[in-house]
């Protein structure tokens, strides 16, 4: 739950982790997620307000991830953020939770604006995004199976490493060495991703070298390191590709998995001289509802708020 100031200003971000609730099960349980929506959200609001000074009826809109996403919790949200916008009378905007993610590049720089590239990188998307100006975007590459936050979810349950995945393996990946146990590096042609092959690929390792319990304690972190260096090539193969073929001067890297350690590290070096990249700090990298306000807020702009209740991408 977020307060954002002309699309651009932070007021209030919370995040109310449900981490705990889901490591038991090793992934999101559905059901669950959306029962802790429910009973967070209502609490969250009147916090948000408080820390950012205001009252409900004060906002110029009222912003609610419309999807993609858990439907049990989309339908939480945009049931509560009606329920706001009509008590409030306030125009309610919808927004398409992976637009947001590129807003969260618009949070951390206040001249950024589109035309813009953007690598949109989460636990269900690895797209390729052209943004042509604010709410025209054209998705020019995607996965076709796995996407990179996934693999590196599945890729720490097969190391044994728990839930969440990708920290934990971007946390043990920085003691190990990409070189001793190299993976291959992913290439379809094209702008297409796939990770699946890979997932396999570190399956079979593991295998071979005798099964997670007869692995040597120092080879872990290598395979970490080995894993994770083949998703980041990959991811930024394709950006380097997408950027020759539509050169831009602004570039983002965004979404949960853009706060990996190598990628981060990586993208800055591909893009040196060549554009101006802009990877948001972590808290606005993972899933948070202040990009999604940010978003909110662009798609109202030079709109007949009153002629058009309900908005948004
Ligand atoms: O955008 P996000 O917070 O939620 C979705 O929209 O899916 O992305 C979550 C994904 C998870 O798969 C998580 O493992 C991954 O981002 N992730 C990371 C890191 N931090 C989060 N992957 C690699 N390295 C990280 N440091
Ligand atoms: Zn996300």
């Amino acid at each position: 739950m977020a307060v954002v100031a002309g699309g651009r200003e932070v007021l209030a971000n919370l995040v109310y982790s449900q981490e705990k609730t889901h490591a038991p099960f090793g992934g999101v349980v559905p059901e669950l997620a959306a029962r802790a929506h429910l009973e967070r959200l209502p609490g969250l609001v009147e916090e948000a307000l408080g820390r950012a000074g205001v009252r409900g009826s004060d906002l110029d809109v009222i912003g609610v991830t419309r999807g993609p996403g858990l439907v049990g919790c989309l339908l939480v949200g945009i049931g509560l953020a009606e329920g706001l916008a009509t008590a409030w009378c306030r125009p309610l905007a919808g927004v398409n939770h992976l637009w947001g993610h590129i807003y969260a590049a618009l949070l951390t720089r206040r001249d950024l604006e589109p035309p813009l590239l953007a690598l949109v990188v989460s636990g269900a998307h690895s797209d390729l995004v052209r943004m042509h100006g604010h709410g025209a975007f054209e998705v020019v590459g995607r996965t076709r199976d796995d996407a990179a936050g996934e693999a590196f979810d599945k890729a720490a349950r097969t190391l044994g490493l728990g839930y969440p995945g990708g920290p934990v393996l971007d946390r043990m990946a920085r003691a190990g060495d990409a070189r001793p146990q190299p993976l291959p590096i992913p290439s379809l042609p094209g702008l297409e991703y796939s990770f699946s092959g890979l997932k396999t690929a570190l399956l079979y390792r593991v295998r071979d070298l005798g099964g997670l319990q007869a692995l040597d304690p120092g080879t872990l972190p290598d395979l970490c390191a080995a894993f994770e260096r083949s998703v980041v090539e990959s991811l930024l193969s394709k950006l380097d590709r997408a950027l020759v073929a539509w050169p831009a001067s602004e570039v983002v890297v965004c979404g949960g998995v853009a706060a990996n350690t190598l990628l981060r590290r990586r993208a800055a070096e591909l893009l040196e001289g060549r554009a101006r990249l802009t990877i948001p700090p972590l808290d606005l990298c993972t899933d948070n509802a202040a990009m999604i306000a940010a978003a909110a807020s662009h798609s109202v702009v030079g709109r007949d708020l009153a002629a058009e209740p309900s908005l948004g991408w």
